[in-house]
C-alpha cells in the first residue's frame, strides 16, 4: 500500500531534551519514543521528524518541504512568541501548518500567550501534552 499524504512535523529549540527537559511541564516522554508510536498510529501516512535549535534551520526546512508536502506541524517552541521571521515562512509556503504547544501557554508566563505563528497556521493545539501532535497529524490526514 504507498503512503498517501506526506507530513512532517518540524520541532524547534530545546524540544530535542524532551523527557529531561522540566518533566513536570512537558512529560517524562522523550520525541524519538513519542514518534515510534505516532509511526504505528498512522500506517497510512509518511511522517518525518526534524527538529532543530536554530530559527534558520527551522526556515531552510519549512522551505524544503513547504510546496510539495501535504501538511507540516510544528512546536516552534520560544520562537513561537518571539520569530517574525518564522511567520513569514509559515505565510510564504503552500502546506498546510498546525502550530502545536505541549504546555498551555496561556496558563503560564505572559510572555508566552502570544504567538507570531498562529495567524498564519491554520489551527493551533495547545496545552493537551504530546497527544497534540498525534490531533495534528489526524487533522492534517482528514484534510481534502
Ligand atoms: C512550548 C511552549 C513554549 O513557550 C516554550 O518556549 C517551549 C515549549 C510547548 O510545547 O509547550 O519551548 O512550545
Amino acid at each position: 500500500m504507498s503512503k498517501e499524504k506526506r507530513i512532517i512535523i518540524i520541532n524547534g529549540p530545546n524540544l530535542n531534551l524532551l523527557g529531561q527537559r522540566e518533566p513536570e511541564i512537558y512529560g517524562h516522554t522523550s520525541f524519538d519514543d513519542y514518534f515510534s508510536n505516532l509511526i504505528e498510529e498512522f500506517p497510512e501516512v509518511h511522517l518525518e521528524y526534524f527538529q532543530s535549535s536554530s530559527e534558520s534551520g527551522l526556515i531552510d526546512e519549512l522551505h524544503r518541504v513547504g510546496f510539495s508536502y501535504d501538511g507540516i506541524v510544528i512546536n516552534a517552541g520560544a520562537y513561537a512568541h518571539t520569530s517574525i521571521a518564522l511567520a513569514d515562512a509559515i505565510a510564504a509556503i503552500d502546506a498546510p501548518v498546525i502550530e502545536v504547544h505541549i504546555s498551555n501557554v496561556y496558563r503560564r508566563e505572559a510572555y508566552r500567550h502570544h504567538s507570531w505563528l498562529t495567524a498564519k497556521c491554520k489551527g493551533l493545539i495547545c496545552g493537551l501534552g504530546l497527544d497534540g501532535y498525534a490531533l495534528a497529524v489526524r487533522a492534517l490526514t482528514n484534510a481534502s
